[in-house]
């Protein structure tokens, strides 16, 4: 079988993946809590055959610094219940939800995810997340977020039961014999009763199998402890984008690590960001990535820099920063992300650099900027030369930047091959050559 390039279709901030995105004369502030506004962005994925719409999520307001408040647009919907309303306006699509292992229960995950694949006939997925941000811990009762290990570990249990409560039903289970009076079989019903470090759950789930068996599970951590849950548990995996020989090397250990566990590599795959600005001409390109950049208020500029080096800035984005000892290890930042943190190591490197350095550094490093010929180049050199599957599409602005990749480099991928020019199966989980999974039974106690 022809190794085919998986798509995603990412959204977190509604008026794109770049946090200006909004203020793009094409962009569409005032609808970011409409329904319409992402079914045009989820029939415009169809259009384009991706394989699925993937939500980002948090669980919380981002206004630790005043420009979280002043200058993001962050107010969206809730990812399950949007996806079930997508459900309904699109046919093929593969549904993505991220969703937190750290802030959430087990039933009500599995009961929730369980009835988007039924609704969805079968295309339902779960980005998995362990959470990242103490905010999200003060939504939930706590003043500080989980450690990042126990994150890691309650995770873990959290993604086992679900899937034992996903299998609480045998697929021919309910019976619903009128006649009889018979609903369902009870000898194919499992009680999962469940006692374990984090949860105690005694089951069933009343929602009967999930039509895929198991919802499509992502991950998307990318410490130790992240890849190796992706390792043991998951389906694909959503992963930063770095420069092709450091993807090469991140790709050949994270399928390392999934032989480890006894799978093939080939039942992972591995999906890292694709921010395209595509136009037609590499002139045109740049000149709009660099009108997205220019956009961001200095205030975004240097709070972002000052969150992700776990250091207070001054207001001023042209000031060289100076690296205080122990920056990033003693703070809450620490217990974030134990994905390496590439700013801090630049500025530890000795450089002398500003904000307005590190920001735009990072914004030229994870854009994709040219013409379809030049970016479908780029995604294909990747794809073939073991630096990914397939890739999440995070177009910079919405819906515009979107549907430009849509019109201008998706048709090039499909000339090349790489990509389906039309659906062929129905579920999500079929699509991307995954099994479905057989109903997995603890094994019964021998007296
Ligand atoms: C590419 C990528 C995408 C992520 N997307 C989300 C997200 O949508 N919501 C969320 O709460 N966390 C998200 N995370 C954070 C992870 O869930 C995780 O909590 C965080 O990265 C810390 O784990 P790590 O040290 O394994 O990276 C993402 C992480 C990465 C690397």
């Amino acid at each position: 079988m022809t190794r085919r390039l998986l798509l995603g279709a990412f959204l977190f901030h509604p008026g794109g993946s770049h946090v200006s995105g909004w203020r793009h004369e094409t962009a569409e502030p005032h609808r970011h809590v409409d329904v319409d506004y992402y079914a045009d962005f989820a029939e415009t994925a169809e259009r384009g055959v991706f394989d699925t719409i993937f939500l980002a999520d948090g669980l919380y307001f981002w206004d630790r610094f005043p420009s979280g408040v002043d200058h993001y647009g962050q107010t969206r919907l809730e990812p399950l219940t949007l996806l079930s309303a997508l459900a309904a306006r699109t046919s093929r699509i593969g549904l993505a939800a991220t969703v937190s292992t750290s802030y959430n229960e087990p039933y009500h995950v599995a009961r929730a995810l369980a009835s988007l694949d039924h609704i969805s006939q079968g295309r339902a997925a779960w980005n998995l997340v362990t959470s990242r941000y103490p905010e999200e811990a003060r939504n939930f009762g706590g003043d500080a977020h989980l450690d990042h290990a126990l994150r890691y570990e309650r995770g873990a249990e959290f993604v086992a039961l679900v899937q034992q409560l996903w299998d609480s039903w045998a697929d021919d289970a309910i019976l619903a014999d009128q006649e009889s009076g018979i609903f369902a079989d009870p000898d194919k019903l499992h009680t999962p009763e469940h006692r374990g470090a984090h949860f105690a759950v005694r089951g069933p789930l009343n929602v009967s199998r999930p039509p895929q068996g198991y919802p499509v599970l992502f991950q998307a951590g990318g410490s130790d402890a992240g890849q190796e849950l992706a390792a043991a548990t998951a389906d694909a995996v959503f992963a930063r984008s770095l420069p092709l020989a450091e993807a090469q090397r991140f790709y050949a250990g994270l399928k390392a690590r999934v032989v480890a566990h006894g799978r093939d590599a080939d039942d992972l795959a591995i999906l890292p960001q694709l921010r395209p600005v595509v136009a037609e001409t590499t002139e045109e390109a740049r000149t709009i990535a660099a009108g997205i950049l220019s956009s961001t208020p200095d205030a975004i500029v240097v709070e972002d820099v000052a969150h992700s080096i776990g250091q207070a800035l001054p207001d001023d984005p042209d000031a060289v920063i100076v690296v205080a000892p122990g920056a990033g290890t003693d703070s809450d930042i620490a217990n974030e992300s134990k994905s390496p943190n590439r700013r801090l190591a630049r500025l530890q490197s000795g450089e002398r650099l500003t904000a307005r350095d590190l920001y735009a550094e990072s914004f030229w490093e994870s854009v994709s900027v040219g013409s379809a010929r030049e970016i479908a180049d780029d995604v294909q050199e990747r794809f073939e030369n073991g630096a990914a599957d397939g890739f999440v599409v995070q177009a910079l602005t919405q819906p515009q930047g979107f549907r430009d990749f849509v019109d201008l480099v998706v048709p090039e991928l499909q000339r090349r091959g790489l990509t389906r020019t039309a659906y062929e199966e129905s579920t999500l989980r079929d699509r991307l050559g995954l099994a479905r999974p057989a109903r997995r039974l603890p094994e019964p106690v021998l007296r």
